[in-house]
């Protein structure tokens, strides 16, 4: 049998999710709901695939594609006024009607499918030589989907959308998963005879179902036992319940390659995300998008690390925040330190609590472990920033465009309550002494003072205690 045409249902507007944004394009695990689809589509190796759309979201759906990796040979139907499921396939009707490749179709918003599932699917379909093969399966809480309608033999006979079925239909927890196999010809003939199923208009592609079995054609039911694959996301609270789902299953991949998760339960890992073993994450800790963190790496609560690089052995304490960084290896990081784009911590280098960095580069070894902030910087190797230094790096485009830079040579000290205003420089062993504001270079071994004397009065404060205050004070 040749290789199905799949035909992805991705043009509804999501009424249920209140959402300005269609629900194929919702985040989940950092990816938007349709590329995991699409993920799994690739990974099966079923290459040709139509999705509907509506004519807005294309150029949406265009470029999303551009950033996967794909070996999909993907075309687009337009949908431009969504009128059910039904509606939107028959959009698609020209890609696969004259063909004889079977026709396998799903919804769009049901991100947890497995490749192994659609496989089976595309099988017992070549198997039972059927017109229609129908995924389905038992749900402990059928609420909102289609019932499986059998007669006494066991057959399918149709499929009752939720607001048309009776009390007795509501009862029974078997579900169509929104997944199907047609042959083509079979589904060309009977979908163009459906009528709207309600005031809307809407054409449900469920009845199909009962089209094919009045025809006298054979339609199968396939029952799956593992129904949490098949959950669609209709609402907020189903889309929930599926970004947990999903993250549950990234966590479990995860432990079973090594990495320790704490509390698997609340630990937030994108898909993309590579963690090597022996990593410990604890509660509360989000890695999102292109992460990577190599061996022996350990995050504490609470931490949010973005598109970032955690070198070997580096210890992330407690609520700090690292976007597009780079951490060295056995560096460590906060409590309650944050990592700008753009920054980069040398081996055994540390970022203390209260420290922000943005563009800067923070060599091996070099310490700014209290209350500073570093910008545009570039500090060496075994350097000491005080506490409280700030790089002055933006002078309101007085004399600079943008963003100037501070320089910090190797072995250098920066005393604590230092200014340093861009651009300037502190060379190899310089010293700057606390509360200094530095707007000059300072050159290698020497020490710079930018600060007021100090002047001690003898006795001056007895003197002022014996004076009688002469007015009341306002
Ligand atoms: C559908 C099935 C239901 C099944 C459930 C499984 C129908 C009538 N009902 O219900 O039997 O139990 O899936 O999850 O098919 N779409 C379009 N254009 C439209 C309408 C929808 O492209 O005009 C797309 C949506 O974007 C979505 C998919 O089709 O990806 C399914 O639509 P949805 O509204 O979620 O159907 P359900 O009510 O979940
Ligand atoms: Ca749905």
């Amino acid at each position: 049998m040749p290789s199905p045409q799949v035909v992805i249902l991705a043009a509804g507007k999501a009424e249920r999710m209140k959402s300005a944004l269609p629900k194929v394009f919702f985040p989940i695990a950092g990816i938007p709901a349709i590329c995991h689809l699409l993920r799994t589509l690739n990974e099966a190796d079923l290459k040709d695939v139509v999705i509907v759309t509506s004519p807005l979201r294309k150029k949406d759906l265009e470029s999303l594609i551009k950033q996967e990796n794909l070996s999909l040979r993907i075309s687009f139907a337009i949908q431009k006024d969504p009128k059910g499921t039904g509606h939107a396939l028959l959009a698609s009707k020209s890609r696969w009607a004259k063909g004889v490749k079977p026709v396998l179709v799903m919804n769009g918003d049901v991100p947890l499918l497995n490749a192994s599932t659609l496989l089976e699917m595309v099988d017992t379909h070549q198997n039972n030589d059927a017109s229609c093969s129908v995924a389905t399966t038992s749900l402990a809480n059928p609420t909102g989907y289609g019932r499986i309608i059998r007669n006494h033999a066991g057959d399918v006979i149709k499929i009752v959308e939720e607001q048309d079925a009776s009390p007795n239909e509501r009862e029974n927890p078997e579900v169509n998963t929104g997944l199907y196999v047609f042959n083509s010809k079979d589904l060309a003939g009977s979908l163009s005879r459906i009528k709207p199923s309600n005031k809307k208009g809407e054409i449900y592609l469920t009845d199909v179902v009962e089209r094919l079995v009045e025809d006298n054609k054979r339609v199968e039911a396939h029952q799956f036992m593992d129904g949490e694959e098949f959950w669609g996301m209709n609402n907020r609270e189903e889309y929930a319940e599926l970004c947990r789902s999903m993250q549950l299953r990234i966590n479990e991949k995860h432990m079973k390659e090594g990495v320790s998760i704490l509390a698997p339960d609340q630990a937030w890992i994108d898909v993309d995300v590579n963690i090597a073993p022996d990593v410990v994450v604890y509660p509360g800790v989000h890695l999102s998008g292109t992460t990577q963190i190599e061996r022996n790496v350990t995050i504490e609560p609470g931490c949010i690390i973005k598109d970032s690089h955690l070198k070997k052995g580096c210890l992330i304490k407690a609520g700090s925040y690292i976007e597009e960084s780079e951490v060295g290896v056995e560096a460590q990081i906060g409590p309650y330190a944050h990592l700008r784009p753009e920054s980069q911590v040398g081996k055994r280098a540390k970022v203390g609590n209260f420290v922000e960095l943005k563009k800067t580069k923070l060599g091996d070894g070099s310490k700014a472990n209290h209350l500073t902030y570093l910008g545009d910087a570039v500090i060496g190797r075994e350097t000491n920033i005080g506490a409280g230094v700030i790089t002055c790096n933006y002078d309101g485009g007085l004399r600079y465009k943008g963003k100037a830079t501070s320089r910090v040579g190797d072995h250098a000290f920066v005393g604590s309550d230092v200014q340093l205003v861009a651009p300037v420089t502190v060379k190899d062993h310089g010293y700057v002494a606390s509360g200094s504001t530095i707007t000059d270079d300072v050159p290698s071994y020497s020490l710079a003072i930018a600060r007021g004397k100090q002047v001690n009065k003898k006795d001056f404060i007895k003197r002022l205690k014996k004076r009688k205050p002469k007015k009341k004070g306002r």
